[in-house]
């Protein structure tokens, strides 16, 4: 029996599963739990925003299996945790349709002021029709440019398609942003696509090109972007993920025209949060077992 610490309560049962096993320790703090709290435990089942460093690898000699509630490891510094042989899990496959399905309603809130438009009835500024009342721009017809052609991107693409869009993937970023009406970010954060789109590249987007980001906050110059916005430089973003996380009530984007904004929810259903948590405590089960676990991040921590 291993100790292991749940940084956060998940959808379902897994936990559950976990617990017939292993001696569990669950936080259920509304905060993130604190640095230190790892001393003595064998495994972490952590989230998307746990900072996992190298410092915090090191400093928890017991520390032998990883297991990250989500596709991304940005968050996970693999290089210490594999010259430590810890394993690391994630769960690809199971969130990509649903991460698409958002970024597609993020697209079409924002292309067709959705929330302005409920704003606008509750307020009770809806007198009459007029043929010039929110007007919003068409996906059918428009080009979409999709930077990440994984699987998400991909599923995306997809989505696109069967709204009569035009794709654009794989061509060099400049061009895509200079030709694309919706660009949708879809890559790993990674040292080399943070600040992928800061002033120069909003500059280069049509003035009437809505920006969505389901990928990563840091993927965006956040100021450059409210900027754009509040400018006219671009016509609109939809944002599932921002720079920090969570935005400060105070940040000039909250104030920005045109934008719609959601709390980093693109596996937000209840199907694929479960499917997350089962599969996170089966790659821990696995490597507490001495196996190896079904997703892994860092695969060459087998040799
Ligand atoms: C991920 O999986 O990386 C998301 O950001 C959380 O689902």
């Amino acid at each position: 029996m291993a100790r292991v610490f749940v940084t956060s309560d998940l959808p379902g049962d897994a936990i559950d599963r976990l617990r017939e096993s292993h001696d569990v320790e669950l936080w259920e703090g509304r905060d993130r739990p604190a640095r230190g709290d790892l001393s003595g435990r064998e495994a972490l089942l952590a989230m998307v925003v746990d900072p996992l460093d190298a410092a915090l690898i090191e400093a928890s000699p017991e520390l032998r299996a990883i297991a990250n509630y989500g596709v991304g490891t940005d968050n996970v510094d693999l290089d210490a945790a594999t010259a430590r042989g810890i394993p690391v899990g994630n769960t690809p496959d199971v969130l990509t349709e649903t991460t698409a399905e958002l970024a597609f309603a993020l697209m079409l809130a924002a292309a067709r002021r959705v929330v302005e438009a409920d704003r606008f009835v509750r307020e009770g500024r809806w007198v009459d029709w007029r043929p010039d009342l929110l007007l919003g721009r068409d996906l059918h017809g428009a080009t979409l440019g999709i930077v990440g052609y994984g699987r998400i991107g991909r599923a995306v693409a997809r989505r696109a398609e069967g709204f009569g869009m035009e794709v654009l993937h794989g061509v060099p970023l400049e061009e895509l942003l200079e030709r694309s009406d919706f660009v949708s970010l879809h890559a790993p954060l990674k040292p080399e696509t943070v600040g992928l789109i800061g002033a120069e590249e909003l500059r280069r987007m049509k003035e009437t090109a809505i920006l969505v980001n389901t990928a990563r906050g840091p993927m965006v110059d956040t100021r450059a972007l409210a900027e754009a916005l509040e400018d006219g430089r671009i016509a609109g973003a939809a944002l599932d993920v921002t720079d920090p996380e969570p935005l400060p009530a105070d940040h000039p984007l909250l104030g920005a025209p045109n934008l719609v904004i959601a709390p980093h929810i693109g596996s937000a259903s209840h199907r694929t949060r479960e499917a997350m948590a089962d599969m996170s405590v089966d790659n821990l089960l696995a490597a507490l077992a001495g196996e190896r676990m079904p997703h892994c991040a860092n695969p060459e921590v087998y040799g």
